[in-house]
């Protein structure tokens, strides 16, 4: 190979993009839709940071332990495909057959496996709205016709409409992103029953914050898949590590489509600790929860409508009032918070429940600007 190769070769941008003005190359369904955009990770220190519902305590000390003792010369190798150990821990931790779980590097890519798995195009694919919006961005890839079914202004879930759209796949967020709100385990039973024929998603990101689960459908229920994420109960969101869990035939199947080595050696390691040591996580939820339950009283005293929420993150709402002013004087602080300008929460913002510090840090700003 000759010194050539390495000479930087300055690219034509002007030349390259007028020649590929129409990129015939890329899906006329990716050209026409817009990116998915996550919240703002700025890169200088110094924010509160209260816009992507992270965990604001660390995670467990066994965690980095694990990690540690992982980053070897055994990095040299790939990682197991299969993910064995986490599928062992997370089988023993929740109660189910190791064959029942899938391990993701996050429950994003799980979500996207599982679209890729089920959708043909053209498969309606419901979910009540709003809700996580990378639904339909990943129904939209995949050329599915995506049936946002509207959320009453209190959240109450929508299943006969729901149902009536005869979905192959349906997204069920629980809690709900970004209003906080639950779903009924008995809701999401009854929709299974009722819905042989199609895969019931419940994406449980935030579900340790909650009051009940529908993990258990699993064990009964063929079309039922439930996915959780150590992202956010425990404080693991740089590690990417998601879990589904579903009847073994169905986790076959999507095993099919996933890359082979999806979840890094470190990932593994610290996956495991993470779940052995669950006691870790479980107290900081407690924190959390409390911290919750004061910011939702007192964000109720400075006049916003809050939805009872079961998340790590409230919806802050100003009926008919536009928040985006709020939400770029709060960042001018230094605090951000998230804000979707969208006609269904132009008057919200979505509140992370951060430290009780930064949260008085908020509700003081939020008190001095009258808001
Ligand atoms: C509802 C919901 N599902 C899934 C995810 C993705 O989590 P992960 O970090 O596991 O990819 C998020 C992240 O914000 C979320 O809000």
């Amino acid at each position: 190979m000759g010194k050539g190769h390495l000479v930087p070769l300055r690219a034509n941008n002007a030349l390259l993009a007028g020649a590929g003005m129409n990129l015939p190359w890329i899906r006329s369904v990716v050209r026409a839709m817009r990116p998915y955009v996550p919240g703002e990770q700025p890169q200088e220190l110094g924010f509160i940071k209260l816009n992507t519902n992270e965990n604001p305590y660390p995670p467990s000390p066994r965690v980095i332990e694990a990690i540690r003792n992982a980053a070897n010369e055994s990095l040299r190798l790939y990682p197991d495909p299969t993910a064995r150990s986490v599928r062992e821990a997370a089988g023993q931790r929740y109660g189910v057959d190791p064959d029942q779980v899938l391990v993701g590097n996050g429950s994003d890519e799980l979500l996207a496996l599982i679209v890729r798995a089920c959708v043909d195009p053209d498969d309606p694919v419901a979910y009540p709205y709003p809700t996580y919006s990378l639904y339909d961005t990943l129904v939209e890839i995949q050329n599915g016709r995506p049936q946002r079914i509207p959320y009453s202004r209190d959240f109450v879930f929508p299943a006969e409409e729901l149902k009536r759209v005869q979905p192959k796949l349906v997204f069920v967020c629980h809690p709900n992103s970004p209003s906080g709100t639950p779903v009924s385990v008995d809701r999401i039973k009854g929709l299974a029953v009722d819905l042989p024929e199609t895969l019931v998603v419940v994406d449980e990101a935030y579900v340790d914050f909650a009051n009940e689960s529908a993990l258990g459908l699993v064990q009964t229920l063929p079309n039922v898949i439930v996915l959780r994420t150590l992202s956010k109960s425990f404080s693991l969101a740089g590690l990417r590590i998601g879990l589904a869990f579903a009847a073994a035939n169905t986790i076959r199947e999507l095993a099919k489509v996933k890359d082979s080595y999806n979840v890094d050696r470190l990932s593994l390691a610290g996956a495991r600790a993470a779940l052995e040591d669950y006691e870790w996580m479980q107290q900081h939820v407690q924190r959390i929860r409390a911290t919750r339950h004061r910011l939702v009283g007192e964000l109720r005293e400075l006049g916003f409508e809050v939805p009872p929420s079961e998340a790590n993150f409230v919806l802050a709402r100003r009926p008919g009032q536009r928040l985006e002013g709020l939400y770029q004087a709060l960042k001018q602080q230094r605090i951000l918070v998230r804000y979707f300008d969208t006609p269904e929460l132009y008057d919200a913002l979505r509140i992370t429940v951060g430290t009780d510090d930064e949260i008085d840090t908020l509700l003081g700003a939020l008190r001095t600007m009258r808001a």
